[in-house]
């Protein structure tokens, strides 16, 4: 299927194609290891006077006037998306679990927090060479599943930020691991927009215009201040490919108010290190 969209993209027959398209059922990820681990674990609030009033927050699972809920990629090249903040593709995971991998690899070193696994992308390049590129720079020992996974989200996500974002020449595609120094704040980005996919653990969390205090987000507000009603409160699904619109996107709806999730915890204390892909458009 995803040669099909890298196919239908390069003819520009995106709106005929079909790439990934099951629907996420929150809470249920058969055949996946992420509710082994999240459901027993603890969880600390990275900045604990700040805290969010997110309980938990909820999936979401259709339109609403903030995010345009595509089934394919295909489905945000539609003139529509310019009324929404954020675009979304649900999707279940069906690699297999790797947190243990994850974790064992930060612990050893083989890859860290602050690590750059970056390449820079140029419109007219190659995507899938690109793709290589990124996951050649990855020293922890990924299952070739998940590896295959990446390097498909590489291709198939740049060629539709490439279309929705037809003034930027240049796109940065980031592998990074987010645990301990994960301290979010809500914040809109100060840049064009951001794809992006958490492949285990949690994902990021956004909140519809209406229920935030601008002047409170604007004024160093703490997240409780921000927030008027944390029960209205969206998170994005492990395995989804997300799509925000920063301060800087030039034309309709913009500046999605997100942040990351609470930090995890296993049992034992340690964090859930979580992996995430972004492609950034600066
Ligand atoms: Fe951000």
């Amino acid at each position: 299927m995803r040669s099909v969209f890298r196919r239908a993209a390069s003819s520009g027959l995106l709106k005929n194609m079909q790439v990934v398209s099951e629907t996420s059922v929150p809470g249920s990820y058969a055949g996946y290891g992420g509710p082994r681990i999240l459901s027993p674990l603890s969880v600390t609030p990275s900045c604990s006077p700040k805290r969010a009033k997110v309980a938990e927050p909820r999936k979401a699972s259709s339109s609403t006037q903030t995010t345009l809920v595509g089934r394919t990629l295909a489905d945000w090249v539609v003139s529509e998306s310019a009324e929404h903040q954020a675009l979304l593709v649900e999707r279940q995971p069906w690699w297999k679990d790797f947190q243990e991998a994850l974790d064992q690899g930060v612990l050893q070193g083989d890859i860290r927090e602050e690590e750059e696994i970056k390449i820079e992308f140029k419109r007219g390049g190659d995507l899938a060479d690109a793709a290589e590129k990124l996951l050649n720079k990855v020293r922890v020992r990924l299952p070739e599943d998940l590896r295959s996974t990446i390097r498909g989200d590489v291709v198939d996500i740049g060629n539709v930020v490439t279309h929705l974002c037809p003034w930027s020449n240049t796109l940065l595609f980031k592998l990074e691991v987010m645990g301990e120094s994960a301290c979010s704040r809500w914040h809109r980005d100060n840049y064009c927009a951001r794809a992006i996919v958490t492949y285990n653990s949690s994902g990021t969390v956004y909140a519809p215009d209406d229920i935030v205090n601008f002047w409170e987000l604007d004024y160093c507000g703490c997240n409780d201040k921000i927030i008027k009603d944390a029960s209205q409160v969206c998170s994005v699904g492990v395995g989804d490919v997300f799509f925000m619109k920063g301060k800087k996107f030039p034309h309709g709806a913009k500046g999605l108010v997100h942040k990351s999730p609470e930090i995890r915890r296993h049992d034992d204390g340690r964090v859930v290190n979580r992996l995430v892909l972004k492609v950034d458009v600066p």
